[in-house]
């Protein structure tokens, strides 16, 4: 059996865990060892980690432009509606400013009543229009490769760590959870001019060192200088992809800070309760003979 303070002990030790141990600790992993497996990628500074993090909203300005200038060439982002970027916590742009950012767009739409599809300029309700008309146009224009969907990217490029690191990071508002956006920050930023030697590149594949098999068919897409940042933020690679990185992560997961809140209370709530049902069961017991 358990005495009462080893338990205190285990208690503490798991709360002391969650709340503050837990993301120090991962972050202590080594990269991977091989040549020819992907290294992990290194971790950034970014304002929505941690428990009270939030989404810099300058940022994903910036954020959305890269997205906008670049990325959104070969991309499709399906559930992003032009309203989205108007959202609180988002970039949060102005009413005005997303109608007369959709309106720059051209929207299929139809049939009209003679059974025709036509082109409209784009409204906020509408979602964000793919340079593609399928998924075949967009392979043949990039060398067979196809540009994912970039609405959940973010989140569909974790890093996956095994046991016991899975148990925190499945703990709501406590995990490290920006493993996705330090993945495409290391990935804008992994390409070499030319493949290792021994290795050998096909038609229009790139080296990447983090590119998980290497060989990648989306060209480098960003370069120092190649954006005009209105804020006088630095007009750096590093700082595209940083960016970019926060946007793609504000718009796999806008609920973010709201759902760590929550993670919180959810917590706080678990831990006034286990102080009660202690004092409960000690009061309860307190008479009976042992
Ligand atoms: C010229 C077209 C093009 C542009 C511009 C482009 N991409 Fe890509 N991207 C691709 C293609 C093609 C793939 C698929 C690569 C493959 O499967 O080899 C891809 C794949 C990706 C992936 C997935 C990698 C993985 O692990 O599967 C990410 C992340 C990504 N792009 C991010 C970006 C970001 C961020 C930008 C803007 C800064 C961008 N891309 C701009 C064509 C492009």
């Amino acid at each position: 059996m358990l005495s009462r303070t080893s338990l205190g002990v285990i208690a503490a030790a798991f709360f002391g865990a969650v709340l503050i141990g837990a993301p120090a600790i991962a972050a202590d992993e080594a990269p991977a060892a091989s040549a020819h497996e992907a290294p992990i990628p290194p971790r950034n500074d970014w304002s929505f980690a941690g428990f009270f993090g939030k989404y810099d909203q300058e940022q994903l300005q910036r954020g959305f432009q890269v997205f906008r200038e670049v990325c959104s060439n070969c991309h499709s982002a399906k559930h992003l509606a032009f309203r989205n970027l108007a959202d609180p916590g988002g970039p949060q742009f102005s009413e005005a400013q997303v109608k007369a950012l959709a309106a720059q767009y051209k929207i299929k739409d139809g049939p009209n009543d003679a059974g025709d599809m036509f082109e409209r300029p784009g409204r906020p309700s509408d979602y964000w229009p793919w340079n593609f008309a399928n998924d075949n146009a967009a392979r043949t224009a990039n060398g067979g490769g196809l540009p994912p969907d970039m609405s959940v990217l973010a989140k569909a490029r974790g890093v996956k760590r095994g046991f016991p690191w899975f148990i925190f990071e499945a703990l709501p508002g406590v995990a490290y959870q920006e493993q996705g956006a330090d993945y495409i920050v290391a990935l804008m930023n992994g390409y070499r001019d030319n493949a290792p030697a021994g290795e050998k590149l096909d038609g229009a594949q790139n080296w990447n060192d983090y590119f998980p098999s290497h060989k990648i068919l989306m060209p480098k897409p960003l370069s120092d200088g190649q954006i005009t940042y209105a804020d006088g933020a630095p007009q750096t690679a590093k700082q595209y992809s940083q960016d970019v990185a926060a946007f793609l992560m504000w718009m796999a997961e806008p609920k973010l800070d709201q759902r760590k809140k929550t993670g919180f209370r959810v917590l706080f709530v678990l831990f006034i309760l286990t102080g009660l049902l202690y004092a409960t069961k000690k009061r309860l017991w307190s008479n009976v003979a042992h």
